[in-house]
């Protein structure tokens, strides 16, 4: 982003002539205001509104706020623009699927060019909170576990939104969420308490921000939590040491809806007023809600409460993005051009991001089912669903078809038959047998099952993270006829599959992919497109696994599969071949060992081989590494399969030695490459600096000599490995 230049003098000048009450209706955002109450508040000075739905209505507020108001101060009009306005892209985390980046840029530009067509000039997004635990609903809307996959993302969002420069017309500002460490609720359980060190908080869960911040990112978003005592809506270590003093962020710090409201719930604060007085010192610069007016109108803080350095300062920053878009200049948007339907080449970009997001958790020889005739069964409450579209979907953006229409568009050759079988939550549930009795007699069966998109997102964790209803069920019906069949799971989180896995051949994981995920999922199951995808998140065996994740310490004791337990003396009848017989490490005696697809995990309808790994160095000293030099890691990889197909490459680090415990494996790199059946190609990456050290828990960067090991390849358990020795 390059921001307009800063026109200091204007601003000044305009900050010395507001009153004390025109400086605090700039900062705030009036929570999903009725159009009438909104030009009430923009004629009282009101710096922010969430959109009034139309390009016409939101330049009469405009209107009001320019010739109306004594400084004529434009709006911010902001909207969660997530994954589309009327062209809806795939959920965030199955964005994070496709592990390329450019979807996710692609999909920002999209949303940013529809939603400025209609008077939009800021979105609440992106969510980058590495989340580790798939009861939290809000796993949907980020990019899963990983710090660095968070970043990437987060980064191409930002730049999708904003653009080249906030002054075109079709950028919008984005704002990074929610900070911090939200993802961290305990249990899973949305808006719970949050208690992380401060090597963990910088490593993993301020590392998406620090990059959103480096993109340009223009606002950030409060999260509601606590972050170990303090909520983040107070919390001045965070939004002023952290983010404004050591990132050097200039733009605004924005509120979550009502989260200054929420500390009088937290316990911190003892009334509104105070609330706001302990936000606003804490580096907070727009509450959101509009609660910094009382219900007859007044103001709650009176001028000292909060120090004026303070609130001019909060002041100026909402001003130079006003400024920095052009809205000083011109704040209106031609109505009759605002965007309202999905051009086609917004369409083909949902359907390539939808195809590149889908991951083929399994196949045995059963995908894809290819274009020419065959009778198909199709069955499962996601049949004739259109619920594709996902958390966070705006009520006016353009509807999805259903998988059966998908099909019949997309496979005209096969003959379809199109039974539910059973509703999502067991409706239907004593029609299976019926549903499912001559499975055996169609070529093959798709059975369409998954959460709909209503037990996804905020204010949605699940305790329970198998199939709902009596979808279970209806896959062991359908397995025990013998048939052949698919799986296709449409969801916004990790699912536990083990009360049906091994009955099934093949799964494949469609998320929830908008617009065009249907159709993706069609052309996927005959084999027009070759899924590619990998897992951003971990799969547990369980629902009690969780937090699972890849990027776990080892502990002082770990768990490995010993292999021997033939013969040995196995003291607890439930554990199975994949666990181990080592009593004291660290498992559960009921289950085996490991997740049930880890992060990563993807497979392809072609085979990929990997090449010698190599290094430019295996030795190198401190001071080159600190000087700015680094280390060129390159692999071939071949296609070596019957089609064309993707395949993610990824780079994990292991830092063997260390004054603290590092995680078993950590991402630094990754690529997605398309190669032809017998295509080669030559893959290389960078480590540095930045690349090889951690956060300590005084909040400083630290590297430390010693050996590393780099892991390339195609995913946590297939890589080639390579020492490097970090000298003194
Ligand atoms: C609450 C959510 O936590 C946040 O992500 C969203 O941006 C706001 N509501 C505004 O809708």
């Amino acid at each position: 982003m390059t921001s307009a230049p800063v026109q200091e003098g204007v601003i000044d000048l305009l900050v010395a002539s507001m009153t004390w009450e025109q400086k605090l209706a700039q900062l705030q955002i009036a929570f999903r205001p009725r159009l009438e109450d909104a030009a009430d508040l923009v004629r009282s000075g009101i710096g922010a509104v969430f959109w009034p739905r139309s390009a016409a209505s939101t330049n009469e507020l405009q209107r009001i706020a320019r010739e109306e108001t004594p400084h004529g101060i434009p709006l911010l009009v902001g909207l969660d623009v997530v994954h589309g306005q009327r062209t809806t892209f795939p959920v965030p985390l199955a964005q994070a699927a496709s592990f390329d980046p450019a979807t996710a840029e692609t999909d920002a530009r999209v949303s940013a060019h529809e939603a400025a067509s209609g008077g939009v000039n800021w979105t609440f997004s992106p969510m980058i909170d590495v989340s580790r635990d798939p009861r939290w609903g809000r796993v949907v809307e980020g990019f899963g576990e990983d710090a660095y996959v968070n970043a990437v993302f987060g980064a191409s969002k930002v730049r999708g939104y904003q653009g080249e420069s906030l002054r075109d017309r079709d950028s919008i500002l984005a704002c990074a969420k929610h900070f911090v460490a939200y993802g961290q609720a305990e249990g899973g359980r949305d808006y719970n308490t949050v208690d992380v060190s401060m090597q963990r908080l910088r490593n993993v869960y301020l590392e998406p921000f620090k990059a959103t911040v480096d993109a340009g990112v223009a606002t950030v978003m409060a999260a509601f939590n606590t972050v170990s005592g303090r909520p983040a809506h107070a919390n001045h270590l965070l939004l002023t040491s952290i983010l404004k003093g050591e990132f050097g962020f200039n733009g605004v710090v924005v509120g979550d809806a009502d989260g200054v409201v929420n500390l009088l719930d937290h316990g911190i604060a003892e009334d509104l007023p105070d609330a706001l007085l302990q936000s606003f010192a804490a580096g907070l610069d727009v509450e959101m809600g509009g609660n910094v007016l009382s219900d007859d109108g007044r103001l709650r803080l009176s001028p000292g409460d909060v120090p004026l350095e303070r609130v001019d300062d909060a002041v100026r920053r909402v001003l130079n993005l006003k400024l920095a878009l052009g809205l000083f200049d011109d704040p209106y948007r031609e109505a009759d051009h605002e965007v309202t339907t999905p051009s086609p080449a917004s369409r083909r970009a949902t359907l390539m991001a939808a195809e590149k997001g889908l991951v083929l958790l399994k196949n045995e020889s059963v995908l894809p089912l290819g274009p020419a005739p065959k009778r198909v069964l199709l069955v499962g409450p996601y049949a004739e669903s259109t619920d594709h579209l996902g958390a966070w979907i705006q009520s006016f953006a353009e509807p999805t078809g259903s998988l059966a229409d998908a099909i019949g568009e997309e496979c005209p050759e096969w003959s379809l038959t199109v039974r539910e079988g059973t509703g999502f939550f067991g409706g239907q549930s004593g029609h299976i047998a019926d549903a499912v009795a001559d499975a055996a007699d169609f070529d093959a069966v798709v059975v369409a099952v998954g959460e709909p998109s209503a037990l996804t997102g905020e204010a949605s964790s699940r305790s329970d993270l198998r199939l709902p209803g009596a979808q279970e069920e209806l896959i062991r019906a359908v397995a025990a006829t013998g048939a052949a069949v698919a799986i296709v799971m449409f969801n916004g989180r990790p699912l536990v599959t083990s009360g049906w896995i091994g009955a099934v051949p093949a799964i494949l994981e469609a998320w929830h992919s908008g617009l065009e995920g249907p159709r993706a999922v069609a052309r996927a199951l005959s084999g027009a497109v070759n899924p590619g995808g990998r897992l951003p998140m971990t799969f547990p065996r369980s629902s009690s696994q969780v937090p699972i994740y890849y990027d776990h310490e080892n502990t002082g004791r770990p768990a490995t599969v010993s292999g021997s337990l033939d013969g040995a003396a196995v003291d607890v009848a439930l554990m199975g071949p994949g666990n181990t017989d080592d009593h004291y490490t660290s498992k559960y005696k009921d289950l085996d060992l490991g997740p049930q697809f880890p992060f990563g995990h993807g497979l392809s309808y072609t085979s990929f081989e990997y090449g010698d790994l190599s290094l430019t160095h295996s030795r190198i000293t401190m001071e080159d590494l600190r000087a700015g030099q680094s280390i060129e890691v390159t692999i071939d990889v071949t296609n070596t399969g019957p089609c064309k197909g993707d395949e993610v490459t990824m780079l994990f680090i292991r830092d063997l030695v260390a004054s603290l415990a590092q995680p078993v494996r950590r991402l630094r790199g990754f690529t997605r490459s398309s190669l032809q059946p017998g295509e080669t190609i030559t893959l290389s990456f960078e480590l540095g600096w930045n690349d090889l050290g951690f956060w300590d828990n005084e909040g400083l960067y630290i590297v430390e000599p010693g050996a590393f090991e780099i892991h390339v390849g195609g995913g946590l358990d297939d890589t080639r490995v390579f020492n490097l020795h970090l000298r003194p």
